[in-house]
């Protein structure tokens, strides 16, 4: 088994305690595409190729997304490890293929919204049971709307009657083509059921239970049980559409960053959040939604929060699997 070096000033369980902390990132399908190569004086974030969606997320852009969750993750835990963060991201010839490189910038004590959103990185899980009909309180979201602009992105809470009903509509047309997708619904079949010993995927009991066409919003189905009679969701949940400024590899990771902190926040104030991406990896449905909020912003994620009750945790890779060698060349 791999064993993880020392690295930024810190002893290997450490750092050992740092990739793990990254690894609890959402992905989606909990494919965790992500892999570290840790030097002495860095650590670089690579995308792990074999673990591409390529019908689902064609131009691994969703993949960049839970990189960049993975990467904020890793920020906070060396933050808590008292190493002050300093990152490159898309490095290009520094270090090929990677999409971010961590290096030690000091040495810092983390403050308390530091020590509160590590505190949720365990806590933290994707939530696709019915909410709480109670609304989300308006001081926390707008936390939840500071959260993605100090990460450089854009959380643009869905306000209005009308573009609640058409971004219900987008969900619909964009889960409708995605069930037409064989290839689509053979990834999502490939990560979800029954997988006993499973370090990715999602488990049955994560799974939530199972939609239904005509649900206000349409989740994607991941083999939860039947629904049970008189059991339905919330009527008004806080949807929220999760935008970068620009196209490409550095939004995505500026959005993924940005996601995973909202995501956090949420978790700390004692929220709950599921998302509804299948308006943004369907292109021409994305193409619309992008249109909808005015061109600026590009549409990322789409996440649904509320209050409900708690869940339990989907498996993660042992961080063994995680780490690059030099001459490895799965990135
Ligand atoms: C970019 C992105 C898109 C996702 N899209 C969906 C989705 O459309 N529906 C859903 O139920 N979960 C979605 N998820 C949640 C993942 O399935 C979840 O993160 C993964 O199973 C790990 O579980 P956890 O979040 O509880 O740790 C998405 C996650 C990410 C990062």
């Amino acid at each position: 088994m791999a064993e993880v070096p020392a690295a930024l000033g810190l002893a290997p369980e450490e750092v050992h305690r740092v990739l793990e902390a990254a690894s609890l990132a959402p992905s989606v399908h909990n494919a965790q595409p992500w892999l570290f190569r840790v030097l002495p004086d860095r650590i670089e974030l690579h995308p792990d190729s074999r673990r591409r969606l390529p019908a689902t997320d064609p131009d691994d852009r969703e993949l960049r997304l839970s990189c960049g969750a993975a990467l904020f993750n890793l920020r906070l835990a060396l933050q808590g490890a008292g190493v002050r963060p300093l990152v490159s991201m898309v490095p290009g010839q520094g270090a090929p293929g990677a999409l971010a490189i961590v290096r030690r910038g000091g040495t810092a004590e983390p403050d308390d919204e530091q020590r509160a959103l590590l505190k949720a990185v365990p806590r933290r899980r994707t939530n696709r049971k019915p909410f709480h009909e109670a609304p989300v309180d308006p001081r926390q979201r707008h936390e939840l709307v500071r959260a993605a602009e100090l990460e450089h992105s854009w959380l643009h809470v869905i306000a209005s009657p009308k573009d609640r009903a058409q971004l219900k509509k987008f969900v619909q047309q964009a889960h409708e083509i995605q069930l037409r997708d064989e290839n689509v619904q053979a990834e999502l079949a490939s990560f979800t059921g029954h997988r006993p010993h499973a370090t990715d995927g999602i488990p049955t009991d994560s799974a939530g239970v199972r939609p239904e066409l005509q649900d206000e919003w349409v989740f994607r189905n991941f083999q939860g049980p039947e629904r049970k009679p008189g059991k339905d969701y919330e009527s008004d949940p806080l949807v929220v559409v999760l935008c970068s400024f620009y196209d490409g590899p550095l939004g995505e990771l500026q959005a993924g960053q940005a996601m995973q902190r909202v995501l956090l926040a949420a978790t700390a104030r004692g929220l709950s959040a599921s998302f509804l991406s299948q308006p943004v990896e369907v292109r021409s449905v994305r193409e619309q939604l992008r249109s909808s909020l005015g061109d600026m912003l590009v549409p990322q994620t789409v996440l649904r929060l509320g209050y409900s009750t708690p869940v339990p945790p989907t498996p993660r890779r042992p961080v063994s699997e995680l780490l690059l060698e030099s001459n490895d060349c799965r990135s």
